[in-house]
């Protein structure tokens, strides 16, 4: 018995040495060290001895249980640990390979100049209002002191759709939408994309306004300056001078055009101020009677200013770019400039 119980450890040692793969392991426990197995099987046969023999033979089948359980543990504890490193090799990632380049997208500098000057006149209390781009005749020119015939309407080249419909040349009919449909005291911004047929270094056919006005009793020609004066100390610098110089336009009475001292050359005079140290920013003026008469406003009793003024020219100088054109070529080199 005592040969046969260590003859079955040795082949069970000699397998173990030899086997290969999880399963197999597996079956070689069961073969040895089941229930069914070959100890459990030589265990049977204990009760054929006599008593005093049988602590004897039943130690050593249990210190050889105990050594074969424990190779065939220590070999499937390997296999396990081979596996894992297996598997993470398999999977492995370099996480010292650079990682891809996302370009960052970046606002358009028109679009950072308008969101500049809302934020200014809506700190001063100015709504917003919107209107449409493709306008009445009425709107666009009538209603703002500009009869059919009227020569002013030369300076504003249209692009027409029809007799009755354009494409607005100018924020101003907002001024008149507005007026027609809320009662003073108002203090409003329309921005908005404008048309004319135009093009050159500082013109487009498609240009951004932001019209401004202001009506209320007693509104004065102080309060435009005053209003005005701060939105381009804001917008430029502190002590960057301003002039208000009289000019004309048919919705306004007295008419100004404000100037800025030439960003370029600080009033110097340069190319681009074209020696004068001023550069031209937006026009302006108090709001004509046959304005407020065309949205039934009474005259005597209300006044007010109102300001028109064209962002891609205001971003031109802020940003020193001498050809207007650029903005709208949409090349990325030019545009991440900013
Ligand atoms: C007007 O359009 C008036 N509606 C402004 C106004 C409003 C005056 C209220 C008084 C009261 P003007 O045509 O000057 O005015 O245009 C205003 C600004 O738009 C100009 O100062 C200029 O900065 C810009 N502008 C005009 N034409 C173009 C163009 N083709 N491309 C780019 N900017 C332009």
């Amino acid at each position: 018995m005592r040969d046969k119980l260590l003859q079955l450890e040795k082949a069970a040692f000699e397998e173990v040495a030899s086997v290969k793969g999880k399963e197999a392991v597996l079956e070689l426990k069961n073969k040895y060290l089941g229930r069914k197995g070959e100890l459990a099987a030589l265990t049977k046969e204990l009760g054929k001895f006599p008593p005093e023999e049988r602590p004897i033979i039943g130690e050593l089948i249990n210190r050889i249980r105990g050594s074969i359980e424990e190779r065939i543990q220590s070999l499937l504890t390997a296999l396990l640990q081979n596996e894992r490193e297996e598997k993470l090799k398999a999977e492995k990632i370099d996480v010292t390979l650079p990682g891809r380049y996302i370009p960052l997208g970046k606002r358009h500098p028109v679009t950072q100049v308008m969101d500049e000057v809302i934020r200014i006149f809506s700190g001063m209390g100015f709504e917003i209002a919107e209107g449409p781009e493709v306008e009445t005749d009425y709107y666009n020119f009538e209603a703002l002191n500009m009869p059919k015939d009227h020569p002013a309407r030369d300076m504003q080249d249209t692009f027409y759709i029809s007799a009755d419909a354009l494409l607005r040349t100018h924020t101003s009919p907002v001024q008149i939408r507005v007026m027609k449909e809320q009662k003073p005291p108002l203090r409003v911004i329309a921005p908005g994309k404008v048309y004319r047929r135009d093009s050159d270094v500082t013109h487009t056919p498609m240009f951004h306004q932001v019209e401004g006005f202001m009506v209320d009793e007693a509104i004065t020609f102080g309060d435009l300056k005053g209003v005005l004066s701060a939105f381009l100390h804001s917008l430029f610098r502190e002590d960057m001078a301003i002039r208000f110089r009289p000019s004309f336009f048919p919705f306004t009475e007295p008419s100004a055009e404000v100037d800025i001292q030439c960003v370029m050359c600080s009033g110097k005079g340069c190319r681009v101020c074209k020696g004068s140290g001023w550069l031209e920013i937006l026009g302006a003026g108090m709001i004509h009677p046959m304005v407020f008469k065309a949205v039934e406003y009474d005259a005597e009793k209300f006044t007010g200013f109102a300001f028109g003024l064209g962002i891609e020219r205001i971003a031109m100088l802020k940003f020193g770019i001498d050809d207007i054109r650029l903005f709208f070529e949409n090349d990325v080199r030019f545009l991440k400039q900013f």
